[in-house]
């Protein structure tokens, strides 16, 4: 009998990138073969994300794309964050899907997969109050060096612009115990780059008895022998403590990069989304980063055009960016979701200004970075090898900051190794530079 095949798409963030290695795992684990076109695939499944309108309607694109292919042996299934959020709509929206699973629902993957072969044509996993966190001894990750280890799902928060709390659920941390020895079995397997996941990782409390906090954890992850890096993501700056600053200090294992999303320069903005911090509580958390003995790269998330925002709250915004230096930032423009409590407040900034206001954004952080980056040029910056870019002609590193550091002088048997390559040219998002031999 020949295996049955599937297709997986994967949009979204990290969270959802290594959910999707725990469902490949899975389906490979359940006799499934992994095939590269939803053309060759008996089941095709998309891994969703609904952060903002855009992202939502890329799935019901794809959908829309293949649906005459539906039947004729091809079953359709849609996860992650729109699957949560619309629920069975998605049935009524694309009738050719029959799968429909939230990330919270994922532990019961196998069965579901037994009545899809069963050919039950409208299966779902929509319930969000489980205790549980996915946990899989078969995830298949992709990338052989740095390896993903999600220690808290969802979100108590509730920031008035973001699904989050919606699609993924309320917290879970997973037991302290648990992430050490997935950790040591990875570095064991050889990847010397761990990456802590959650959505807020500062909130993470052991469940078990010993009851670690954050970064009790983080610490521990770092004297893993074996592991070189440690990153995580993501902070909500009201629970990041000085004591992960502290950590960060303590270790060079642990990156000196630490992303910690603002979402806007004005206080009073923040306020309407709920943040739960004033801007000058987050600029106090920035002088704990800047005030460290290692040089710690800070970088943010930032909306423009928040209902309310008004132009002097949009230049406190652009202020702060000339006060903190981010060393890189993800900006967007307000998109209104469903179920959120600002969709009361409406979409009130013209789409026009929020472009506006986006380039301008953008524009001047480009600045910052240019300048940023050059101080590097003359440094010697240790980097993984990540691969080769034929293009340039370069090979691909990243540096503990997180910058990426393209440089001439590697070759194939360093890629995954460590290599301290010279800075020897800067632009706005990367490093060019030359192996120190
Ligand atoms: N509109 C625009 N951006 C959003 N984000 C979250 N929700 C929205 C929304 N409704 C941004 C925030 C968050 C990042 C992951 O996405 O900046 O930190
Ligand atoms: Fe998108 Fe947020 Fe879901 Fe990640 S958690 S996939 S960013 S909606």
């Amino acid at each position: 009998m020949t295996a049955k095949t599937f297709y997986l798409e994967t949009f979204g963030c990290q969270m959802n990138a290594h959910d999707s290695e725990k469902v490949v795992g899975t389906l490979l684990h359940q006799g499934y073969r992994q095939v590269d076109a939803p053309e060759a695939a008996e089941l095709v499944l998309y891994n969703t994300c609904s952060i903002r309108d855009k992202a939502e309607q890329k799935v019901f694109n794809r959908l829309q794309q293949f649906k005459r292919q539906a039947g004729k042996g091809k079953v359709f299934g849609v996860l992650g964050c729109v699957a949560q959020q619309e629920g069975e709509r998605i049935f009524e929206k694309a009738p050719h899907v029959s799968l429909v699973a939230g990330s919270a629902s994922y532990t019961k993957l196998p069965e579901m997969l037994v009545q899809l072969e069963a050919g039950n044509r409208r299966v779902t996993g929509l319930s969000l109050d489980t205790e549980e966190t996915f946990e899989t001894p078969f995830t298949r990750r992709d990338n052989p060096h740095r390896a993903y280890i999600t220690i808290i799902e969802g979100c108590d928060k509730s920031c008035a612009y973001c699904v989050v709390p919606f699609t993924r659920g309320p917290e879970r941390s997973r037991a302290g115990a648990g992430v050490i020895e997935e950790a040591r079995g990875l570095a064991a397997a050889g990847y010397t780059e761990i990456q802590l996941l959650g959505q807020n990782v500062n909130s993470y409390r052991d469940p078990s008895p010993t009851g670690w906090d954050f970064a009790t954890l983080l610490a521990r992850v770092g004297e893993i022998p074996g592991i070189r890096r440690v990153r995580f993501t993501t902070s909500h700056p009201r629970d990041f403590g000085k004591d992960i600053v502290d950590a960060i200090d303590a270790n060079p294992v642990l990156c000196n990069h630490v992303h910690l999303p603002v979402q806007s320069g004005s206080s009073s903005v923040l306020q309407l989304m709920d943040r739960s911090y004033t801007r000058d509580e987050y600029l106090r958390r920035i002088e704990w980063l800047k005030k460290a003995r290692r040089n710690i790269a800070i970088t943010t998330d930032i909306i423009v055009g928040f209902p309310g925002e008004t132009e002097a709250d949009f230049r406190q915004t652009l202020d702060l960016l000339d006060e903190v230096e981010y060393d890189s930032l993800f900006s967007f423009k307000y998109s209104p979701r469903p179920n959120t409590a600002a969709l009361a407040m409406g979409d009130q900034i013209p789409e026009a200004e929020k472009t506006l206001r986006l380039m301008i954004l953008v524009e001047k952080q480009r600045a910052i970075q240019i300048r940023r980056n050059s101080e590097l040029i003359g440094c010697v910056e240790e980097v993984l090898v990540e691969g080769r870019h034929e293009a340039l002609g370069q090979w691909i590193g990243r540096t503990a900051q997180n910058r990426t550091l393209n440089f001439t002088g590697g070759g194939e048997a360093l890629v995954g190794r460590y290599l301290p390559v010279r800075v020897t040219r800067a632009g706005p998002n990367s490093l060019v530079g030359e192996a120190v031999v």
